[in-house]
């Protein structure tokens, strides 16, 4: 259903290899389990590298993918994008907001509450900081 590949945006992305539709449950957000607190910490070291792994899950934990992660941390941020989070049972599910075609790459929208140190790329023009 998904195949990871460089991106236009940013580095690696995820990319539809057949039509994906609407609602489905793409992947999950894999990643170690930690508080707040620790991923403040982490953050700080991921933002030198240009990239955040880090995953809110509820107001005290977040979900490092950097540490066990999956595909699903290589998704990209867009402002206009074709998925959508769910999260369900302690679990983060990427979903698709409409019908994917092959060859789109995957996008969530961050919803960063982050430091907006990093210029989005989602399409010419976007003035938008994560
Ligand atoms: C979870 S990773 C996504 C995968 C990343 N493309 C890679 O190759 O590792 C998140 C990082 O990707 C980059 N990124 C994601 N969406 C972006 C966007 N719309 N514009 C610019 N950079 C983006 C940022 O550096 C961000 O910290
Ligand atoms: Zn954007």
């Amino acid at each position: 259903m998904i195949a990871k590949r460089r991106s236009k945006i940013h580095g690696w992305g995820v990319y539809a290899t057949g039509t994906i539709p609407k609602n489905t449950r793409i992947i999950h957000y894999a990643g170690e389990k930690i508080s707040n607190q620790e991923s403040l910490r982490r953050e700080r070291r991921y933002i030198r590298t240009n990239h955040i792994w880090c995953f809110k899950l509820t107001s005290r934990t977040v979900i490092d993918a950097g540490v066990g992660g999956n595909d699903a941390r290589f998704i990209n941020h867009s402002c206009r994008p074709n998925c959508y989070i769910e999260i369900k049972g302690g679990v983060i599910w990427i979903r698709a907001a409409r019908t994917i075609r092959k060859g789109e790459e995957l996008t969530y929208h961050y919803h960063t509450d982050g430091e907006g140190l990093i210029m989005c790329r989602c399409r010419p023009g976007c003035q938008t900081l994560l």
